[in-house]
């Protein structure tokens, strides 16, 4: 499927070789993205914070080549040269040559670092492709002589989605929808939006703070678990109910509603881990210590009417998402209680941010 809006027209400029730098959070889904068609298209719309402290910063170099026939990059991960990284950067040349016509006619050179350690569970996808992404817009626009900021982070977003699905919401904060939905004015299967409604002072800096239970790599890769929803007995009735927690969203968001945002946050992220135990072949990606976490959370909830709660991604870390007002004393029940579940005692301060920055 080719997006025809996205084709450039010829550029009038040309440039011998140059460097650009982004750095580009990551995000954490309220309503999950999970399960997709061809060509990176969701089978469901989704929403996400947008963080603030994870983030990877890519730099790109560039510079022009004798041969236009292959894809020429080299990948440094803090310095270091990560050729195992390549596979998936050339997949995604592949995917976005059509929208990016220059792509062969440069060497690259990608150096990029995150803030978060590479091996802590969270996924540097969504990071790391946008990030990407936007240094390849950068180039593009020195080449065309008109492009509009808006237009500039909508195919950012786009070429990120193509990378990696749910980066195409890391590129704007602070709330990014992704997918069709028909009460979202704007939304599309094809890039992410920034959650163009009313959002109550209650999710102002929201905090989430990122318990890392288990920092080995993904036990199923979001490839695997996005095809496992193929012919998965439930994919209809869970595409059904992704688009009707959206649709409660939309209303919490306004009225600022934390019970209720609790209630379809928490429900959204044991889905997702529901969807991987139904599954064929089925998985547990919890460990025991995610649900001593799960359960902590809900005895303190009742105990002090905290509006704490939890979500997941598709790996055992837990998320712990609070309202700004409550810092103090979550933290401190985070580190009297559940600090002691995480992998040598790591866990990650975050909150809502305001996306991508060019430095
Ligand atoms: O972007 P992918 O293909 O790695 O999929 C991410 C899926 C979840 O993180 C589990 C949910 C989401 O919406 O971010």
């Amino acid at each position: 499927m080719i997006e025809n809006k996205f084709i450039p027209k010829p550029y009038p400029n040309t440039i011998e070789n140059g460097s650009f730098t982004w750095s580009s959070p990551s995000n954490i889904a309220l309503v999950k993205y999970w399960g997709k068609k061809e060509h990176q298209i969701p089978e469901n719309p989704s929403i996400s914070f947008t963080l603030d402290n994870c983030k990877t910063t890519t730099a790109l170099s560039f510079s022009k080549k004798e041969n236009q026939e292959e894809f020429s990059f080299e990948v440094f991960l803090d310095g270091e040269k990560k050729d195992d990284f390549k596979p998936k950067i050339k997949t995604f040349f592949k995917r976005v040559e059509a929208y990016l016509p220059f792509l062969k006619t440069y060497h690259f050179k990608i150096e990029t670092s995150n803030t978060f350690p590479h091996s802590s569970g969270i996924a540097s996808s969504a990071s790391g492709m946008s990030a990407l992404a936007l240094c390849l817009m950068s180039i593009e626009k020195e080449l065309s002589s008109d492009v509009s900021e808006v237009d500039f982070i909508q195919k950012a977003s786009f070429l990120a989605r193509l990378g990696s699905g749910s980066a195409c919401r890391s590129l704007e904060g602070d709330l990014v929808v992704w997918g069709k939905h028909t009460e979202i004015k704007g939304s599309s299967d094809l890039f992410g939006v920034k959650y163009p409604y009313e959002v109550h002072e209650n999710f102002k800096n929201y905090r989430d703070t990122i318990l890392l239970v288990d920092k080995g790599e993904k036990q199923v890769s979001s490839t695997v678990g996005h095809n496992l929803m193929h012919g998965h007995p439930f994919a209809q009735e869970r595409f059904k109910q992704a688009n009707n927690n959206l649709s409660e969203i939309i209303s919490i968001l306004k009225k600022g509603d934390l019970d209720k945002f609790i209630a379809v946050v928490e429900s959204e992220a044991l889905t997702l881990h529901a969807m991987m135990m139904t599954s064929m072949p089925y998985f547990i990606l919890m460990k025991p210590n995610t649900l001593e976490i799960i359960n902590k959370i809900w005895a303190y909830r009742k105990q002090t009417g905290s509006k704490v709660c939890f979500t997941l991604d598709a790996g055992a870390n837990v998320h712990v998402l609070f309202p700004d007002a409550e810092t103090k004393n979550v933290l401190e029940f985070i580190q009297n209680e559940l600090v002691v579940f995480c992998q040598k005692g790591q866990y990650i301060n975050d909150k809502i941010g305001f996306g991508a920055k060019q430095s």
